[in-house]
């Protein structure tokens, strides 16, 4: 079953809360990133509790194990439904971060999508593995380590799909409608087939955010989503 959480990549907090209030009832999710995290702080994810709206805190923590496990226990406690962190600040950092976990759901990021293989072998000094491979490796080392899913380009969802089990969350940006723009994005897929890969949970930025009628756009993709839910089964 897929569903949709809006990436709310703005400045500042006047400008995603006005398209939350847009949205009404319809957007249920939202991702709060780098961005709007870092001009508002906790208040952002306070107004969207406060909306009783679920809330994906995407902040990506890399550090080490006593120092993220103390932003992962107060991110819990800020009511925080879903959190990101790199699976390559390994096993100790994963588990530490797991035991502070509480409530909120932590989501391994594997091979940032903006890395290819060129990027492996330069910087992680990695020469024969694919990016394929590596990101199959990091999020076996995340289930292992009893993190709740990972994030994963539409196009590697099915395989994580098939290699971790069905409770393992798979989430997936990098979304677009059939005719809208892929921006920066180099792996694009649409809602459907995303969902037909195996993704749990789409997340959704530009293609709702900078559209013309965002409301519009937000029920065209939650009809194209319902529908390949129930194709899905
Ligand atoms: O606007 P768009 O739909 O491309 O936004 C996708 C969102 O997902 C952004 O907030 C982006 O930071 C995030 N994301 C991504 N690729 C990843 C991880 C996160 O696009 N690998």
């Amino acid at each position: 079953m897929g569903s949709v959480i809006i990436a709310l990549d703005f400045p500042r907090g006047d400008e995603a809360l006005n398209l939350v209030d847009d949205l009404g009832e319809a957007g249920t999710f939202y991702k709060v990133g780098l961005q709007l995290y870092t001009a508002e702080g906790p208040r952002v994810v306070q107004a969207l509790k406060d909306r009783g709206k679920r809330v994906f805190l995407d902040l990506k923590l890399h550090d080490i194990p006593n120092t993220v496990a103390g932003g992962v226990r107060v991110a819990s406690k800020l009511g925080v439904d879903f959190l990101t962190l790199h699976t390559v600040g390994g096993g100790a950092m994963l588990e530490a971060a797991r035991d502070a976990a509480g409530e909120t759901r932590l989501l391994g990021v594997t091979v940032l999508t903006s890395l290819g293989a060129v990027d492996l072998e330069v910087t992680w000094g990695r020469k024969s593995p694919s990016v394929a491979e590596e990101v199959g490796r990091l999020a076996d080392l995340a289930a292992q380590h009893r993190i709740h899913g990972v994030v994963v380009s539409p196009h590697e969802a099915s395989s994580i799909r098939s290699r971790v089990g069905p409770e393992f969350l798979v989430v997936t940006p990098g979304i677009r409608p059939e005719g809208v723009g892929r921006d920066d994005q180099q792996r694009v897929a649409t809602p459907a087939a995303a969902i037909a890969a195996g993704a749990d949970y789409l997340v959704v930025g530009r293609s709702i955010t900078r559209a013309s009628d965002p409301e519009a756009a937000l029920y065209s993709i939650l009809t194209e989503v319902d529908l390949a839910n129930s194709n899905d089964g």
